[in-house]
């Protein structure tokens, strides 16, 4: 078995940002609420334990606690913040509203270097970020550094392996905070850096296989990296017992399906089922302009069309999906759940209504590492760096009604764009880019004549995950020949505009 490290979650913001650390140290740990019942967390058999921050403090009423069995594993425990707060609750010592409270940079004073600062400097660079600190230290344990307002910010257990840390070492404004949890995964748990793409390929070949069977797999392939690794991936554990269908909403990418076909050529057993189902898709939009509606409208035919095309194939059991480890985690929400702003796009309801058992073989996997498997299993660097692109596709970038000329115009809009990224360099360095077809017209001219044509508007952010996301500042050199390039050559657009706002208050798509 693999070194693996249970991370409990006590509702920081920043508790993926710990497995995501982690995880890059090829240890594998999971999220899981702080409310894991004892056997679970037996079952799950950690080699060491990690409690997260919380919004919560201690000696509030109602405030979180894990089960008292991590006390008694005996396996290595690190509290950070909140979970330092837990650390020193469970020894009995105090924990009250500080007198000034901390966010934001402070300097670490390091005293005793012990197992967990070694290789550091006497004075680091921390983030804080907590209003309760601790007034009474218990018996047990030693203080190995401060800061100017934090007597205790790194504490240790005299006798045992229990740290507790009052900065965040996960945030990247903590200098040395890989380092730190390094020395905790390493030094202090003594677990081995075990977890790389390449073992969780030979333990997912193995995995699928025994879930499998000789049973067939349905999978639907968007030409995305997720469903892209995943196909190749099943593929390779279980050939031609995978069956993959493209379904061409006439909403995709321009030229997908082609590029689809090219993407998996070198794999002549691994035979994607095309299906254009384009002529469908726009007939039902037809008419149509709200956003919600559209995405309905395009959810609820594609279960239906993927579902006709699986037909064919009575003995799939299995259906294959690129759920990823974000989706999976059991996030814990203090504050109630959060208000939908787009309902997505996906096939949700599926697997209940044709009888089928799920294949997530990515379940486990953050996006980086989702790229990181599917280079070690061949895919080009051009798939493995592609941007996010929505499943109800352009429609959502065609504001108000949708036609197969609109798509066309849009389709070519935005290759230009992306192509033109791409030859710039500057592809990878934005993390979305998009063109969108604006409801509008506009006067221009064309040669001698007057024209009234349509609006595209470029988009291009740079996110980590989507949920906030900053414009990107592209050349202007850059905007100025993507923007004569589109006007020249789509025909139906003559004013091109570049997108400048945030999200929030923006969203990234504009529908
Ligand atoms: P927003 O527009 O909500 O987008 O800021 C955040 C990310 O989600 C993508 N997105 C979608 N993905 N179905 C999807 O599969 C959808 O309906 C959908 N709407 C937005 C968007 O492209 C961005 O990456």
């Amino acid at each position: 078995m693999h070194s693996r490290i249970l991370i409990l979650d006590f509702g920081s913001q920043y508790t993926q940002l710990i497995a995501r650390c982690i995880r890059s140290l090829q240890v594998y740990c999971e999220i899981h609420p702080y409310n894991w019942s004892a056997k679970q967390i037996s079952d799950f058999h950690p080699q060491a334990v990690i409690l997260s921050g919380s919004p919560y403090s201690v000696s509030q009423a109602g405030a979180p606690h894990p089960d008292d069995l991590i006390w008694q594993l005996g396996v290595p425990i690190l509290g950070i913040c909140y979970g330092m707060q837990l650390v020193i609750d469970h020894y009995e010592g105090k924990v009250n509203p500080a007198e000034k409270r901390e966010y934001g940079f402070a300097e670490l004073r390091i005293r005793d270097f012990g197992d967990i600062f070694r290789g550091l400097g006497h004075s680091e660079a921390v983030w804080m970020s907590h209003g309760d600190s601790i007034s009474l230290l218990p018996e047990e344990f030693e203080v190995l550094a401060s800061t100017e307002n934090c007597s205790y910010a790194a504490l240790k257990h005299k006798g045992k392996p229990v740290y507790a840390l009052q900065f965040h070492p996960e945030v990247v404004h903590t200098v040395k905070g890989r380092e730190i949890l390094a020395n905790f995964v390493f030094g202090v748990a003594g677990l081995v850096a075990d977890w790389t793409p390449g073992s969780f390929i030979e333990d997912s070949l193995a995995k699928i296989r025994s879930q499998v069977g000789d049973k067939q797999v349905l999978l639907g392939l968007s030409g995305g990296v997720d469903s892209s690794v995943a196909a190749l991936l099943i593929y390779k554990a279980i050939g031609k017992q995978l069956i993959p269908i493209f379904v061409d909403t006439g909403l995709m990418r321009y030229k997908e399906a082609e590029r689809v076909k090219e993407l998996f050529s070198p794999y002549p057993e691994l035979q994607v089922r095309f299906v254009d189902a384009a002529e469908i898709f726009l007939t039902r939009l037809k008419g149509v302009s709200d956003p919600e509606r559209k995405r309905k409208i395009i959810g609820s035919t594609f279960i239906e069309v993927f579902e006709t095309a699986a037909s064919e194939y009575k003995d799939a059991c299995f259906l294959a999906q690129g759920t990823l480890y974000p989706d999976v985690i059991e996030s814990v929400s203090f504050a109630g759940p959060s208000v939908t702003i787009k309902s997505h796009h996906n096939v949700g309801g599926l697997p209940e209504k044709m009888h089928l058992k799920l294949v997530e073989p990515l379940r486990e996997l953050f996006k980086d590492e989702v790229r990181e498997v599917g280079r070690c299993l061949g895919l080009p660097d051009k798939l493995i760096q592609r941007h996010p692109f929505p499943g109800p596709g352009l429609a959502v970038r065609i504001l108000g009604e949708v036609d197969s000329e609109k798509v066309a115009m849009l389709q070519k809009a935005d290759e230009i764009f992306i192509s033109e990224l791409h030859g710039e360099d500057l592809y990878n360095r934005t993390w979305q880019a998009f063109a969108v077809l604006l409801p509008i017209r506009s006067v221009g001219v064309m040669g001698d004549e007057r024209s009234y044509d349509q609006v595209c508007a470029l988009r291009a952010v740079n996110s980590v995950d989507g949920m906030t996301a900053d414009w990107t500042e592209l050349p202007l050199g850059f905007l100025k020949k993507v923007s004569s390039r589109i006007s020249n050559e789509v025909k139906g657009i003559s004013r091109i505009v570049f997108d400048i706002s945030s999200k929030p208050p923006a969203t990234i798509e504009w529908e």
